[in-house]
């Protein structure tokens, strides 16, 4: 099955959350084709200048489009239970577009005491969903779109370990990798789960294979704009797709009708490029023990068990 943007359905009544709307990057572009469909969107970052550059670049594409800000950075449990509790106002959550993340940074730990890339990529999202999945579950048909990537081929191993503590010598390309599988364990698991307790929500993950966003240079220097990090931001531009078609599978997986635990990726040669189609994914993704005792460990550390 090839899809286009062309397809994306009328989105009008649905309300989508989408985390990581900075411009130029994955979320701007599937907020744009979600807004112009005519959805409610919400756009949930961490610095609201951004957030205020990205409603004003898609106002001037789609001058009627129905935006909201949310104030949420990821990295930080107790801004995620605030922007969690401001959401309430929101009312029904049809979808969830857990697009934010960071890629290859240095190794740090956050305030709560997590490795920077898995509070991020995972146990962040993991809190915000389960947060929102009461409002998620009022949409009657409530859908989490989780945003990997191919680098969850080279993970080598699920991230089980304590997650407060670093066994080892760090390597920022490896933990990357393991947050991405982690997206996949948290797909495949957040599904089974809904199933389970009878839940009308699905879980889904998408991958834009090789875009053309800030992710690069924001992770090896904090910034996309200045110097270097222009330099490395314009070289990416250069020799990837564009970041407007990176977020086509995303844009699949939130709307076409799929079953629960699809993932959904770029068609084109080495799933690098093109028009999103369903794809594959490694062994240890397909692996329901790793799934179910990561969600475990992350109820543990964000202290919260759901559904
Ligand atoms: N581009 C690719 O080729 C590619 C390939 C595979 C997977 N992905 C995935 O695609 C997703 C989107 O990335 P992108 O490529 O669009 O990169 P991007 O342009 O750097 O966008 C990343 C977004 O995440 C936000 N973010 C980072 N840390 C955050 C935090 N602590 N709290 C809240 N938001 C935070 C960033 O906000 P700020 O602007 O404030 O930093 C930005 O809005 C990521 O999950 C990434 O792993 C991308």
């Amino acid at each position: 099955m090839h899809w286009n943007v062309a397809d994306l359905p009328d989105q009008s009544g649905r309300t989508i959350v989408i985390t990581g709307p900075t411009l130029g990057g994955l979320g701007h572009f599937t907020a744009l084709e979600l807004a112009r469909r005519g959805a409610r969107v919400v756009l949930a970052g961490r610095n609201p200048t951004k957030v205020e550059e990205t409603v004003a670049a898609i106002r001037v594409e789609v001058p009627g489009a129905s935006l909201e800000a949310l104030h949420l950075d990821l990295a930080s449990l107790a801004s995620v239970r605030t922007a969690a509790a401001n959401a309430a106002q929101i009312g029904p959550i049809d979808v969830l577009v857990n697009n934010a993340g960071v890629m290859g940074t240095a190794y740090s730990r956050t305030a709560d005491g997590l490795e920077l890339q898995m509070a991020t990529n995972h146990f962040g999202p993991f809190l915000l969903t389960g947060l929102l999945l009461p409002q998620l579950v009022q949409s009657a048909d409530g859908r989490v779109v989780s945003v990997s990537s191919m680098f969850h081929h080279v993970a080598g191993k699920s991230p089980l370990g304590d997650p407060r503590e670093q066994t080892g010598r760090y390597n920022k390309w490896r933990v990357y990798a393991q947050t991405k599988l982690a997206n996949l364990h948290l797909t495949a698991e957040l599904d089974r789960r809904m199933r389970e307790a009878d839940l009308p929500v699905r879980a889904l993950a998408a991958h834009p294979g090789f875009a053309g966003t800030h992710l690069a240079a924001n992770g090896q220097y904090g910034r996309s704009r200045g110097g270097v990090a222009s330099i490395l931001d314009a070289t990416v531009k250069v020799i990837s797709q564009p970041a407007a078609a990176g977020a086509w599978p995303s844009l699949m997986a939130a709307t076409e009708d799929l079953p629960g635990n699809t993932f959904v990726g770029p068609s084109g040669l080495q799933q690098m490029m093109g028009t999103p189609r369903i794809v594959g994914r490694s062994k240890l993704a397909r692996d329901e023990a790793a799934a179910k005792k990561l969600w475990e460990i992350s109820e543990a550390t964000v202290d919260l068990q759901y559904p």
